[in-house]
């Protein structure tokens, strides 16, 4: 296993839950600036699009830094699986 690997897992782990209610407010933001399903009584325009506006920078870091490690371990592991001989079971089902 890589050195860097604990840390990616880390960094994917992290970054996930603070992505959840990030991306929740972007759409939140998102519908009150549009007034769509009622989110415009939640704030006003101007103050969901600055909001909204504010977001981008934050849910698009935190996105690369989970997404980026994350594919880059599943393709490690999507490697070491096709590179493992397959199981001798003589004719038995594994397990
Ligand atoms: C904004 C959208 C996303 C949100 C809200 C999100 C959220 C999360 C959360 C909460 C976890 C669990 C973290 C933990 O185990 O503590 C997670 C794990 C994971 N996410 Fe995401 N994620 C998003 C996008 C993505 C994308 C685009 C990818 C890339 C393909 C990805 C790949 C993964 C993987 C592989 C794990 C499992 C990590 C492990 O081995 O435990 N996610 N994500």
């Amino acid at each position: 296993m890589h050195k860097l690997n604990p840390i990616l897992l880390k960094a994917v782990r992290w970054t996930g839950w603070p992505l959840l209610p990030l991306v929740l407010a972007f759409l939140a933001t998102g519908y009150a600036i549009s007034g769509r399903y009622g989110l415009g009584h939640l704030l006003d325009q101007q103050a969901a699009l600055t909001l909204h506006k504010l977001l981008h920078a934050p849910l698009l870091l935190l996105l690369l830094v989970h997404s980026i490690p994350a594919i880059y371990l599943a393709l490690q592991r999507w490697n070491r699986t096709r590179k493992r001989p397959a199981v001798r079971t003589h004719g038995h089902p594994p397990g």
